[in-house]
């Protein structure tokens, strides 16, 4: 909690809140749970590369379970935006950082916002990157950010969309 709920500093709003990458829809249910807390109503959606974590997702959240769906994000086309799009650097290699999170940024509605986080390693003694700088570097006016953890271990940086 004290490595992810930072995330939840850039929900400002109520809406549709979705994962890119949701593994088993962990994330976005303490999302959903945290932003609760903070007065926020946010509905969990995620997308995932694996059958089997999605299926995990929609039982974990079975008010939900259509929200979710096994998609490659690189490839997928959606016929929708969401108030807020989360997903990590590491789902992309370096040198195509902006162009993944532009394409993160094409699926948030307007007024929305785009959330990108970096996940460090305690047991391999990495550090996450510096999205914020990765954004700027990108040519995005950056709105918000915030990390956890000792170190910190988790960063998240936040883009809104005009
Ligand atoms: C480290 S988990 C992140 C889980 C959760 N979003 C969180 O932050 O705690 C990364 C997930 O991204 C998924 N993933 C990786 N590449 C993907 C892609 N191109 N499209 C969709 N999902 C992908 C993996 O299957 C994995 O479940």
């Amino acid at each position: 909690m004290a490595e992810r709920s930072p995330l939840v500093e850039g929900i400002d709003k109520d809406g549709d809140f979705l994962d890119v990458g949701c593994a088993n829809g962990l994330l976005a249910a303490d999302v959903a749970e945290w932003a609760d807390q903070r007065g926020f109503r946010v509905v969990p959606h995620g997308v995932d590369l694996g059958q089997g974590l999605i299926e995990l997702a929609r039982g974990r959240l079975p008010e939900h379970s259509r929200n979710f769906s096994v998609a490659d994000a690189w490839t997928w086309e959606p016929d929708r935006q969401w108030t807020f799009v989360y997903s990590l650097l590491d789902l992309s290699p370096e040198e195509l950082w902006c162009e993944w999170v532009r394409r993160l940024l094409s699926w948030v509605e307007p007024g929305g916002r785009l959330i990108v986080g970096s996940y460090g390693s305690r047991s391999r003694g990495e550090p996450p990157v510096d999205v914020k700088r990765v954004l700027e570097d990108c040519g995005l006016e950056v709105a918000g950010w915030s990390a956890g953890g000792e170190g910190p271990i988790t960063r998240f940086t936040w883009v809104n969309k005009s």
